[in-house]
């Protein structure tokens, strides 16, 4: 199946303040109780620095999800991928991730890499699905994906 979703690197401020009901949803989600839109700025703006990135998920123009991550010395972090409710299971969130790894693999990174819980399942299979390594970590894992081939001499 075709994922009719587009994924586009956060280059301008209009774009990135589009994504702050959605960094709204996922943080009330993911505390269990609602945060104001207020506080979901807050957090874009405190994070909006020169190490980071963003991404804009859209299908038909709206926007469903986004995907933040940062440069850390040699290697990318990702920070987070988020889809909205209605738009999950399709596809949506491993095509985002997959976008972020292509960026950190074309800026030369030698790995991507993150942490998720052991209890986010859905996540878990997302990263299962881009072929992440699982290495148990607190109360989850840290995940790694190589990004450059190593050449023998
Ligand atoms: C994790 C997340 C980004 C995955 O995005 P997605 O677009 O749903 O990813 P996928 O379509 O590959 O689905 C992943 C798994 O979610 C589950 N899933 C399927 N339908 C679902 C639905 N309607 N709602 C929720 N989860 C569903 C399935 O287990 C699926 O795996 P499968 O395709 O092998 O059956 C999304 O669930 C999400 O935004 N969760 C809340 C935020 C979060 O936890 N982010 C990750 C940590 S930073």
């Amino acid at each position: 199946m075709t994922i009719d979703a587009t994924v586009t690197l956060i280059e301008t401020e209009k774009e990135l303040l589009e994504i702050v009901p959605l960094k709204q949803a996922d943080d009330s989600e993911a505390i269990g109780k609602p945060i104001s839109a207020g506080n979901g700025l807050d957090k874009i703006m405190r994070l909006n620095g020169p190490s980071y990135n963003f991404w804009i998920v859209r299908v038909n123009g709206a926007p469903v999800g986004y995907a933040v991550g940062k440069r850390d010395g040699e290697r990318y972090k990702g920070e987070g991928v988020y889809v909205t409710p209605e738009q999950r299971g399709i596809g949506i969130g491993p095509l985002a991730l997959q976008r972020q790894v292509d960026y950190a693999k074309a800026h030369g990174f030698i790995e991507f890499w993150s942490v998720v819980s052991g209890e986010n399942r859905h996540s878990i299979k997302m990263l299962q699905k881009l072929g992440f390594k699982f290495e148990p970590s607190g109360q989850g894992y840290e995940v790694r994906l190589k990004l450059q081939e190593e050449i023998l001499i």
